[in-house]
């Protein structure tokens, strides 16, 4: 398996239908796909890992890098991994609009960032660990 992680902006701000939208289709496919993973979204930017067998993985990111609804989809992070983080997760999903103030700021700092190839590969890893701290909040 591997899991991947990107970041990309919204091209409008999205409404909580939108959003919902979007769930219910990635959620079909990705439970059919075998893929699990975890999709926040702040302020009109996205944060999203999928895990999963490498080609359902890539091909399904190549069908998200391709929609309109998003811009500057940049990949941040792609490995190989033995283990789900997120297994029985077809897709979590956080409106990090709606957080508290700590995990806001994570957050912002991490999108605020100007993207340095040199400490892309820690940055991701950082990134990773915000979204596991957010499967861990929201399975209590
Ligand atoms: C931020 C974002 C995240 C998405 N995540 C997924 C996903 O995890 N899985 C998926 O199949 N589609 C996802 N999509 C939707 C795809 O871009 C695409 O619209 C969809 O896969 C097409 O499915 P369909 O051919 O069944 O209609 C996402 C779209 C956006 C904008």
């Amino acid at each position: 398996m591997i899991y991947l992680v990107y970041v990309s902006t919204a091209t409008t701000l999205l409404s909580d239908e939108e959003l919902g939208d979007i769930l219910h289709v990635s959620r079909r496919n990705n439970e059919a796909a075998d893929i699990t993973g975890m999709l926040l979204y702040r302020n009109g930017n996205f944060i999203q890992t999928l895990e999963g067998p490498p080609q359902a993985v890539r091909e399904t990111y190549e069908r998200i890098f391709r929609d309109p609804r998003h811009k500057s989809v940049i990949k941040i992070l792609e490995r190989p991994t033995e283990v789900r983080n997120f297994a029985g997760w077809s897709m979590g999903f956080r409106n990090a609009d709606k957080l508290s103030g700590e995990d806001k700021k994570a957050i912002n700092v991490f999108l605020s960032e100007p993207s340095d190839p040199k400490t892309a590969d820690a940055r991701g890893g950082l990134v990773y660990k915000l979204l596991l701290n957010f499967r861990d909040a929201v399975s209590g």
